[in-house]
């Protein structure tokens, strides 16, 4: 296993839209145990591809404690979610931001899983919320482009600041 490089903003395959993953041989397997590698050394809860440099649409999270939950989505699709309410979120690919947005907290979700054997499963609370993070990754987005306007406005010029040290 080795553990991966994550990309920060603003590197542009943050915005970029994955690709449905159709190769599941040994070489995708490696992956995402590095993706799971790279998650547990990053202590975040979830991690998309994309954020290491990979098109592919395949996601990682794990919400235990110690590392024993540790949970594979390829190709995810959401097919039905409820029960919005404000959360606090941050992104490793967006070090120091926090921000309030809106999320469903209940998800019915199909994805497949690392030999290609697709599943569905229903989510709730910080899962369906990591879920629904992760999935905009995989479609090029960013949880601060949820934010309220004016708040969004405030977040990037802080992101700009940091970034250029002043
Ligand atoms: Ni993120």
């Amino acid at each position: 296993m080795a553990r991966l490089t994550i990309r920060t903003w603003p590197d542009p395959i943050l915005r970029t839209q994955a690709e449905p993953v159709e190769d599941f041989g040994p070489e995708l397997s490696d992956f995402v145990d590095d993706l799971l590698e790279t998650l547990h050394a990053s202590g975040g809860i979830g991690l998309s591809a994309p954020q290491v440099g990979d098109r592919r649409a395949v996601m990682v999270m794990d919400l235990s404690e110690n590392h024993t939950d540790p949970r594979v989505l390829i190709n995810p699709e959401i097919l039905e979610g409820s029960r919005r309410a404000w959360v606090e979120e941050s992104c490793l690919s967006l070090p120091g931001v926090e921000g309030r947005v809106i999320r469903d907290t209940w998800l019915r979700v199909r994805a497949l899983d690392r030999a290609g054997e697709p599943f569905e499963t229903e989510l709730e609370d910080m899962h369906a919320v990591c879920v629904q993070h992760e999935v905009d990754h995989l479609e090029g987005r960013l949880f601060i482009d949820r934010l309220p306007t004016l708040r969004r406005l405030w977040t990037w010029a802080a992101v700009r600041m940091r970034r250029s040290g002043r």
